[in-house]
C-alpha cells in the first residue's frame, strides 16, 4: 500500500537560494508533471472532499488555480478565483494583507458565490497564511460558509497554519517541510 503524503513529498522539489538567498523554494511542478504523482495527489483531495456537500472549490492565484479545478471538475461542482488585484473583469470585493515587504491585495467577484454556499480554499502551499486568510476574508464577505483551507505543502516554521486555525479555518495539508 503507498503512503500517499511521503511519496507526494518525495516528488516535491527543493530549489535552494530562489527566488532569494536563503529561500529553500517548495517546488511543486515534478508532482504535475508526472501523471502517477498528479492522479495521487489529486485523489487525496477527492477522498478528504467527496462527502463534504461542497458548492465551489475556490483557488488561490496563481498555483492554487492549478490544481483547485481538477478537484472541482472531479466532484462535479464549479470553480470560484481569487486573484490577485485588476485582474477580474466585473464588480470584486478586495482584501489586502502583509507581506514582508509592503502589501498585496487579492480580488473576487461579488458574484462568485451566494450567502450560505459551502466553499473550499485551495492552494499550494501556506506560508505565513496571509493570502489564504484573505481569500477566507473575501468568501466570507459573500457570506459563504469556508468549510476548510487545503494546501499541498505547509511551512509550519513561518506560523501561517497556526494563525489560520486559531482564526477558526479548519486546514488541511498533504505534507509539511520544516
Ligand atoms: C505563494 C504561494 C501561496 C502564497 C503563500 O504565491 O503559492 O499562494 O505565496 O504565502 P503566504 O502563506 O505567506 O501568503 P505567490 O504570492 O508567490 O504568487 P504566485 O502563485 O503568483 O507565484
Ligand atoms: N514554495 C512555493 N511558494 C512559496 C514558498 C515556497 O517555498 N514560500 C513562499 N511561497
Amino acid at each position: 500500500p503507498l503512503d500517499a503524503p511521503a511519496f507526494i513529498k518525495s516528488q516535491i522539489r527543493t530549489v535552494p537560494d530562489w527566488p532569494l538567498p536563503g529561500v529553500q523554494f517548495r517546488d511543486i511542478t515534478p508532482l504535475l508533471q508526472r501523471p502517477k504523482t498528479l492522479r495521487v495527489l489529486i485523489d487525496l483531495f477527492i477522498e478528504r472532499y467527496v462527502e463534504a456537500k461542497l458548492d465551489y472549490v475556490a483557488g488561490l492565484d496563481a498555483r492554487g488555480f492549478i490544481i483547485a479545478p481538477i478537484v472541482a471538475y472531479e466532484l462535479n461542482i464549479g470553480f470560484i478565483p481569487i486573484r490577485k488585484i485588476g485582474k477580474l473583469p466585473y464588480k470584486t470585493v478586495a482584501e489586502s494583507y502583509a507581506l514582508e515587504y509592503g502589501t498585496a491585495t487579492v480580488e473576487i467577484h461579488e458574484d462568485a458565490c451566494r450567502a450560505g454556499e459551502r466553499v473550499v480554499i485551495v492552494d499550494d502551499l501556506i506560508a505565513t497564511g496571509g493570502t489564504m486568510m484573505a481569500g477566507k476574508k473575501l468568501l466570507e464577505r459573500l457570506g459563504a460558509v469556508v468549510v476548510e483551507g487545503a494546501a499541498i505543502v505547509d511551512l509550519p516554521d513561518l506560523g501561517g497554519s497556526k494563525l489560520l486555525r486559531e482564526s477558526g479555518l479548519p486546514l488541511y495539508t498533504v505534507t509539511e517541510f520544516g
